[in-house]
């Protein structure tokens, strides 16, 4: 049985799957997409969906959105024309109602955090996707300046797209949190280095959850910095400590003496020759009997092709904003860098929070 759900889940992406008449329809899709998106973040953002949803079963007619929006007229109709086309709406008589897509698009989480970030930090850059794909660099990045990865310029980014940045980064990462602490905390390490430790809520996590371990974060100043304020406000300064790096840098070596690397959603920010770098680094850091803790989002470990579908589209994230090199992997690649840096993997948990992998990795 088990071996069928794993086969299962290994052919999302085999087949050709549509009949004809489903494949001329997504093409539609695909030919519509970026209008379909700005419709559908109209309908959201100008407050059509919320007046709909709250009509309930009685329905909302053309004149009463555009009294309750304040919207044009022509403007409410267009937008709502299109959202039948989308599935966001029905419309019976004259009345309009709310589909259960419409209602995810207004008020599902993970959807909101998607859509925020796919506006916010990535639209307007994706135009030069192709010039991304030719010349491997970040070219989408220049909407916000003259930076080389979007790392460097995350504490400078306009309000609104750091704020969707780091939403983007803390919805999925932060729900995976509560579910390693009894893994990592098991032998009881006394030091754990947060590769990548952002804006510090991971280290908060682990002070929090074990008032003898000790904490030290190694990232950019800028994230460094914003991390060291959010520590300091807990009264957590005494077990924390800060190393400023950049790893692009080969030079630049880790501390020693770690029982415990851990390292969340940050390899993927990374070439796969870069990742072989960091984690030889990791190998000549981390003590003898020492672990590395990577969490990862495979789009190959999904257990619905939706994720998977997501995870892809990510990946285009890092192509044309993040650095032009990245990805979320296909684990299959990811696991022969472990390898090739002196690591074997002794033990993996999948569907760890909404869609990560644990591995946890010793020296050979
Ligand atoms: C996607 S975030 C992951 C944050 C956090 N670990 C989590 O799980 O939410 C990647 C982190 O890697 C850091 N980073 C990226 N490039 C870096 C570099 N060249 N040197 C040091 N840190 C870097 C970023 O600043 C950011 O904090």
């Amino acid at each position: 049985m088990l071996l069928l759900i794993f086969e299962f889940l290994m052919n999302f992406f085999e087949k050709d799957k549509q009949t004809a008449m489903e494949a001329i329809d997504l093409a539609q899709w695909i030919a519509f997409a970026p209008v379909v998106f700005q419709a559908a973040l109209s309908l959201r953002d100008l407050g059509i969906l919320e007046a709909i949803e709250q009509s309930k079963n009685k329905g909302l007619t053309l004149e009463e959105i555009t009294s309750v929006t304040k919207l044009p007229h022509y403007g409410a109709r267009v937008l709502l024309e299109a959202g039948l086309g989308i599935g966001l709406v029905t419309k019976l008589d004259n009345n309009y109602f709310i589909t259960k897509a419409g209602l995810f698009i207004l008020n599902d989480a993970m959807t909101r955090v998607n859509m925020d970030f796919t506006q916010d930090v990535c639209y307007e850059g994706m135009f030069t996707l192709r010039e991304s794909i030719q010349k491997a660099k970040p070219t989408g990045l220049e909407v916000f300046g003259k930076w080389k990865t979007v790392y460097e310029a995350l504490a400078h980014l306009p309000a609104q797209a750091q704020k969707s940045w780091f939403a983007f980064d803390h919805f999925y990462s932060d729900g995976s949190f509560p579910q390693v602490m009894p893994i990592l905390f098991k032998h009881k390490p006394k030091l754990i280095l947060d590769i990548g430790g952002n804006t510090g809520k991971f280290t908060l996590k682990c002070l929090n959850y074990d008032p003898e371990v000790k904490m030290t974060i190694l990232d950019l100043p800028g994230q460094l910095n914003m991390a060291k304020q959010n520590i300091e406000k807990e009264g957590h300064l005494n077990r924390a400590n800060f190393h400023e790096i950049n790893i692009l840098d080969d030079s630049q070596k880790f501390p020693k003496g770690a029982d415990i690397i851990w390292m969340s959603q940050f390899l993927d920010c990374f070439s796969e020759d870069e990742i072989v770098s960091i984690l030889k680094r990791c190998h000549e850091a981390l003590n003898e009997n020492g672990k590395v803790y990577i969490m990862e989002t495979f789009w190959d470990r999904q257990r619905f092709d939706t994720a998977a579908f997501s995870l892809q589209m990510t990946s285009l994230y890092f192509t044309n904003i993040a650095n032009g090199n990245s990805q979320m992997y296909d684990s299959a690649v990811f696991n022969k860098l472990i390898d090739k840096a002196g690591f074997k993997i002794i033990e993996e948990t999948d569907e760890v929070g909404i869609s990560h992998t644990v591995q946890v990795c010793v020296k050979k």
